[in-house]
């Protein structure tokens, strides 16, 4: 029971205090009251030791934080009270509190040095955020995860003490005022993922000297990336990615010498890698995939000891992999795919060789070679030749490793068996022969194998389909029987267009979507070859990549989920498809080709559709070379990304319906730069990805 209020004035009179802070204090218990965020507790004077209350020695409340969740009241009940009356308030963390409104009295508060007002459901109240201005005290604002549009007002610039300013996840739109300028001791600004656009103003690079982070990203920002970035030479992050940049990467971000991560992902920017990013010493993460950068991957690079990850995918990269790289003994994540890379694998780019020290190096067998830390290499879409190196089995912190179209050759090494950690193997759609080595059988993490299009012959190792959930060795010259020991995991098997003979085993039947198809000695009706071309003539000229529309949609599809959020992110390379397959028919929603997962099963394609006003610009907060992202709020209140593709080729449900189980599978995968894929959605000629 809360004690009536005339029992706490009497109770607080008994107090050697001055009337005026005795009227003070009672406000502030009055107000707290009020709340009823502390609805569980009794007890109003000792309202000091509440949780999230925090009062100086005269007893006035300097501090008020969210109470945990189950404590409060839901019902917009911040609405009645007046904050004004917390005047001594420093720090004030209402975040999370589902508050439909800004609280009122805020700008009265002159002491306050802390406001955190995220995750909420405000929206911009014409006049509130100017208001604000007058909290001249005020280090650290963060408004983010809420629905506040309209323009950034120029009043902020009065903040002038602000050091941290986090904006994102809103719906700001228009520029970034000039004034914003002004504020020179700003160390971290977050803009992320609001609608602003134009060009960058250069007095914010020349006056926020002291800006240790700036996240622009998922914006509409465009023009160039001004030369004046190089005078921001306290910046530890620089976030750019997902807007409209063009031009080069200017010398200038040389300058950043203390710069951590540069993600400039997914704009339009060109020209070639300045030699100048080889000055940053400290970069871990150096994201530039998804622009037109071309020329070669400068050698200055080198000096970038402490990388971990390196993502250049999906722009003109022309050369070799440097042989340099495997002296980046922190480089963990390595994708370069999509490029116009050429020449071998260096062998080192996966084995470290060091120093031989028998007492503390790893030994395998007798080879005295350190264990690279690679775990992630993506190399798929270029033109690399030569036989896949037999040091690859070396590297067994690999969990993905995508060779697929390229024009490798030999065969696969039998080392890689010893790629203990693998989960994602693709090396479609090259030149490989000889057999599937039987050390294969041993990869029990393998969850995803593509081996299609390529020469591979001889019998498929027994144990193959025991661990993987999906496999693809159509287009091979595989012969002998299909192995009857299946997985129970293994949901997508294509044996199409190979020498296989015998029956078909039981254990198929488990399989949700396998294809046989030209498999002329099958028993069964799999000798029937859909297209005109048949086998040999895909083996004559197998390799023509770059004019498959359906290669081309993957690596749209691809370069769409590596596109997203910042670091080396991504799913993985899916993998290149015949077209004609037969699959069982599955369950379509609403005549749609439908597929969601991980998300308790609760969103629909019409929720995306009516969270979107079926895909109005409104909710567009960007759009890039090949989508535009959009941002909804389901009617379960989550709030979600999604991509949308400009052009899709949606002529064959099969293809999509196999592909959406691979998307599915590949978001399964665990591993530490993959976000999180909520699901992806067909429908009529529009293709969609949907994330957290
Ligand atoms: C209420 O809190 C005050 C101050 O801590 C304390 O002196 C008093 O005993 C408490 N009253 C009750 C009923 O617990
Ligand atoms: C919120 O209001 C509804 C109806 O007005 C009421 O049923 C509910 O109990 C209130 N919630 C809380 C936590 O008091
Ligand atoms: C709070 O107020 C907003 C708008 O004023 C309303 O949409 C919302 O339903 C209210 N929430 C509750 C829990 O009453
Ligand atoms: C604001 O609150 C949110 C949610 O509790 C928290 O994640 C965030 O770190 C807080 N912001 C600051 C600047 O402390
Ligand atoms: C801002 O402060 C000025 C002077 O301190 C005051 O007159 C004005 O009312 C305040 N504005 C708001 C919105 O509180
Ligand atoms: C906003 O940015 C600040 C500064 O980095 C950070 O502490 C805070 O957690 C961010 N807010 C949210 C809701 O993540
Ligand atoms: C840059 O900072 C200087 C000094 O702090 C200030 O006088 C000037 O107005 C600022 N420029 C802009 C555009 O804010
Ligand atoms: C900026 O905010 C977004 C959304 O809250 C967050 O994901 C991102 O990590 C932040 N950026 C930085 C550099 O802190
Ligand atoms: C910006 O950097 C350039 C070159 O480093 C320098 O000449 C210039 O004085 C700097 N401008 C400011 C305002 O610091
Ligand atoms: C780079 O892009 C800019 C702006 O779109 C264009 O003017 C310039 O010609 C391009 N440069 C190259 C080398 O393609
Ligand atoms: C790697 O670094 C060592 C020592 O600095 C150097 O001798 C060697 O040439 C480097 N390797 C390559 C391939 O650059
Ligand atoms: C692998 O990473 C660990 C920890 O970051 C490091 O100590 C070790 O030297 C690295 N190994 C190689 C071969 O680079």
């Amino acid at each position: 029971m809360l004690i009536p209020t005339s029992i706490l004035i009497s109770f607080l009179l008994l107090f050697p205090i001055t009337e005026a802070k005795v009227s003070q204090l009672d406000e502030e218990a009055h107000a707290l009251l009020l709340t009823a965020w502390w609805s569980n507790q009794h007890n109003i004077s000792n309202r000091c030791n509440w949780p999230g209350i925090r009062c100086n020695n005269a007893g006035s409340i300097t501090e008020i934080t969210s109470p945990p969740r189950k404590n409060y009241d839901t019902n917009n009940s911040s609405k009645d009270i007046d904050f004004s009356v917390f005047s001594n308030l420093v720090h004030l963390d209402l975040s999370g509190m589902q508050l439909y409104g800004f609280p009122k009295g805020l700008s009265g508060l002159k002491k306050l040095e802390f406001l955190n007002l995220s995750h909420n459901n405000l929206k911009d109240e014409p006049g509130f955020l100017s208001s604000l201005a007058n909290l001249t005290q005020l280090l650290v604002l963060d408004l983010s995860y809420n629905y506040i549009g309209g323009q950034i007002p120029n009043e902020f610039s009065m903040l002038e003490r602000l050091v941290t300013l986090n904006l994102s996840t809103n719906l700001f739109s228009g520029t970034i005022p000039l004034v914003l300028s002004h504020m020179s001791n700003l160390i971290y600004m977050n803009l992320s993922s609001n609608q602003l656009i134009g060009d960058l103003p250069t007095t914010l690079f020349t006056n926020l000297s002291n800006l240790e982070t700036l996240d622009l990203s998922l914006n509409r920002f465009s023009g160039l990336i001004p030369q004046e970035i190089g005078n921001l030479t306290n910046l530890l992050t620089l976030d750019l990615s997902l807007n409209n940049f063009v031009g080069p990467i200017p010398d200038q971000v040389g300058y950043l010498n203390r710069l951590t991560t540069l993600n400039l992902d997914s704009n339009s920017i060109n020209g070639s890698i300045p030699s100048s990013i080889g000055l940053l010493s400290h970069l871990e993460v150096l994201n530039i995939k998804d622009n037109q950068v071309g020329g070669f991957i400068p050698n200055e690079l080198e000096h970038l000891v402490h990388l971990k990850a390196l993502d250049l995918s999906y722009n003109g990269i022309l050369g070799v992999i440097p042989k340099w790289i495997s002296n980046l003994t922190q480089l963990d994540d390595i994708r370069l795919s999509g490029n116009q890379i050429s020449g071998y694998i260096p062998s080192t780019i996966l084995v470290h060789i060091s120093h031989v020290d028998l007492s503390t190096n790893k030994l395998i067998g007798n080879v005295p070679f350190q264990i690279s830390n690679v775990s992630y290499l993506d190399v798929s879409y270029n033109n690399l030749a030569g036989p896949i190196p037999e040091q690859i089995g070396y590297s067994n912190q690999l969990t993905v490793l995508h060779l697929d179209s390229n024009f490798f050759n030999g065969s696969i090494p039998s080392s890689i068996g010893l790629l203990a950690q693998i989960e994602m193997l693709t090396m479609g759609h090259n030149k490989i022969d000889g057999c599937i080595p039987i050390e294969m059988e041993h990869l029990f993490h393998l969850k995803g194998l593509d081996l299609s299009w390529n020469r591979f012959s001889g019998v498929i190792p027994s144990g193959l389909f025991v661990h993987p959930t999906l496999v693809d060795l159509s287009i091979n010259n595989l012969s002998g029987s299909i192995p009857s020991i299946i997985g129970k995991n293994l949901s997508l098997l294509d044996l199409s267009y190979n020498n296989f003979s015998g029956n078909i085993p039981k254990g198929l039947d488990s399989v949700q979507s396998y294809n046989l198809e030209c498999n002329p000695f099958l028993n069964g009706d799999y000798h029937y070859c859909q297209t005109q071309q048949n086998q040999s003539e895909y083996h004559k000229n197998n390799h023509n990549k770059g004019l498959s529309t359906l290669v081309w949609v993957l690596i749209i599809v691809a370069s769409v989920l590596f596109s997203f959020g910042s670091i080396g992110i991504g799913i993985c390379v899916l993998f290149a498809r015949h077209s004609r397959r037969k699959l069982k028919v599955m369950t379509e929603k609403h005549g749609d080709l439908f597929s969601i997962w991980n998300y308790d099963g609760k969103i629909a394609f019409e929720d995306i559709v009516e969270a979107t006003e079926d895909f109005h610009i409104r909710y567009c907060t960007g759009t890039g070379a090949y989508g535009s992202v959009y941002k909804a709020e389901l009617p379960s209140g989550k709030t979600i990304a999604l991509k949308k593709l400009h052009k899709t080729e949606s002529e064959n449900p099969s293809f999509y319906k196999s592909f959406c189980n691979e998307v599915k599978v590949l978001t399964e995968i665990r591993h530490r730069n993959i976000i999180k894929l909520y699901g992806y959605c067909m429908h009529n000629r529009c293709m969609f990805l949907v994330y957290e």
